[in-house]
């Protein structure tokens, strides 16, 4: 998602450069400039059809920048900023793993997947803020759902979420030190980067007929053994790999 953001904002920069050499604003007028550089920035992220959210920091990031530099804010404000950053984005460097969050159209082919398979166990691995575990959870009262995540602010917003949902249970840690063995089926919406370790993880922990569930990210070299194609804005993925050859349920429509 950070290649998408680079180029809406060198991309909005430049197109912004055209009114400037044509004399339609000044580039004394810097917040002007910086306006009209996020709304640039922010179609070229419509354009390339990244996520929504995406759309709004393209379009805030320029001028968040000048009003900051105009505001002289105490460097305590700025310290408290980079402390939540840090708490959010804790794991993001070692894992590769940034957050961000599932969608409704997604939960709802999870939630069917989970009807259809007859699932009693699901496991969300890197829950984020429990988006995915506190949307299900509500819609299936007999299924037991697990979270981890090791980021410490999303892990702690997901338990604030879940802190009275039966069904669910939260735990702060990582997903390669928590075991599958009990889950019938293990939710990842992680990166490319650690898909090859997470399947040899599912191999070894999952028992025959347990599912892994990817949104998004293939594993290399391993055919899955369906895709579900949804129909939402980011055409998003979900790769289904059966965890031992005799599971057939999610593999039927
Ligand atoms: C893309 S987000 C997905 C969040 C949530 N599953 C969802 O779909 O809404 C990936 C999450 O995995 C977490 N994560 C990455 N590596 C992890 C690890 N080793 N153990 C636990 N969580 C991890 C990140 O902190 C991040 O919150």
């Amino acid at each position: 998602m950070i290649r998408p953001f680079i180029i809406a904002q060198v991309l909005g920069f430049l197109l912004c450069l055209l009114p400037v050499a044509t004399h339609y604003i000044s580039v004394h007028a810097l917040l002007s400039f910086a306006l009209l550089q996020g709304a640039a920035a922010a179609a070229v992220s419509v354009a390339l059809g990244a996520p929504r959210w995406w759309h709004v920091i393209n379009l805030c990031f320029l001028p968040a920048v000048v009003v900051a530099l105009s505001w002289r804010a105490p460097p305590a404000y700025y310290l408290l900023g980079l402390g939540l950053l840090t708490l959010v984005f804790w794991n993001t460097l070692r894992e590769r793993v940034p957050l961000y969050l599932t969608n409704r159209s997604t939960l709802n082919a999870l939630s069917e997947l989970i009807r259809s398979s007859g699932c009693q166990r699901f496991m969300d691995a890197g829950s984020g803020t429990g988006t995915v575990v506190a949307y299900l959870a509500r819609r299936h009262p007999e299924v037991h759902f697990c979270a981890v995540e090791n980021a410490p602010l999303p892990w702690l917003l997901g338990r604030l979420r879940t802190l009275f949902v039966p069904n669910v249970e939260t735990f702060y840690g990582s997903l390669w030190s928590t075991s599958f063995s009990r889950q019938d089926l293990v939710y990842a919406f992680l990166s490319p980067d650690p898909m090859s370790r997470l399947w040899r993880k599912c191999q070894a922990d999952m028992a025959p007929g347990s599912w892994l569930v990817s949104n998004s990210f293939q594993i290399m070299g391993v055919e899955p053994t369906r895709v579900v194609q949804l129909e939402d804005r980011r055409r998003t993925s979900l790769y289904l790999y059966a965890c031992a050859p005799d599971s057939r349920a999610l593999t039927k429509g």
